[in-house]
């Protein structure tokens, strides 16, 4: 296994258009749908960091930000935010993307966890992330502290245990 991966290396871009039966009730792109398609969009940008099949562990933060009407291109771009030992943490942004009025607007966030598995379904160790760019760096930092408020909420950690949680509640972080 190669010791770091950029997180470039996992970016992966899903474009695609609305359809009638992909809509909820006023006619904008179902939350649903788009939770599936992020999921699998994150997932690719996983396995692409990782080389190893790989299973959602938890769905951490999705924001819905702006409607996605029937008919929009929709692009969705996933990368890897950081790496810890076998789980992963994929951030997927989603995009309106209007080539009539060449505007791009984005719309939704997804914070996702992945684990990398054998052929059993056990976790196995994953390459580590080397952030560049700003945003990327940022997001690394970050993920540590989401990665403990997720294992607290899903009951795997107790919030005593927590280091990154309470730098941010004593204002060191
Ligand atoms: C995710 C899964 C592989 C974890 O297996 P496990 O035996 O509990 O393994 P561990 O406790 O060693 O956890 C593995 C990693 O996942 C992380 N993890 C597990 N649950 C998590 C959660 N809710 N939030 C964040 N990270 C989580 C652990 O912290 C650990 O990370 P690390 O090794 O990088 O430190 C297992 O629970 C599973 O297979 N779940 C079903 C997945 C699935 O089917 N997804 C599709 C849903 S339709």
């Amino acid at each position: 296994m190669k010791k770091k991966k950029k997180a470039s290396e996992s970016l992966t871009l899903m474009t695609n258009i609305v359809l009638p039966n992909e809509t909820n009730s006023l006619r904008n792109l179902f939350g649903g749908e788009l939770l599936s398609r992020m999921d699998r969009c994150a997932s690719i940008s996983a396995s692409r960091h990782s080389e190893r099949r790989v299973v959602t562990a938890s769905v951490n933060h999705v924001s819905f930000n702006e409607p996605i009407p029937e008919g929009s291109v929709v692009v969705l771009e996933s990368k890897v935010s950081r790496a810890f030992s076998t789980s992963m943490e994929v951030y997927v942004d989603v995009w309106l993307d209007d080539p009539i009025h060449r505007k791009k607007i984005h719309t939704n966030t997804g914070i996702y966890t992945f684990v990398a598995v054998d052929q059993f379904n056990k976790p196995v160790p994953v390459a580590e992330l080397q952030p560049e760019t700003q945003e990327e760096q940022e997001r690394y930092k970050a993920a540590l502290r989401r990665k403990e408020l997720s294992l607290i909420l899903s009951g795997r950690m107790k919030p005593t245990e927590s280091i990154e949680l309470k730098k941010l509640f004593a204002g060191e972080a």
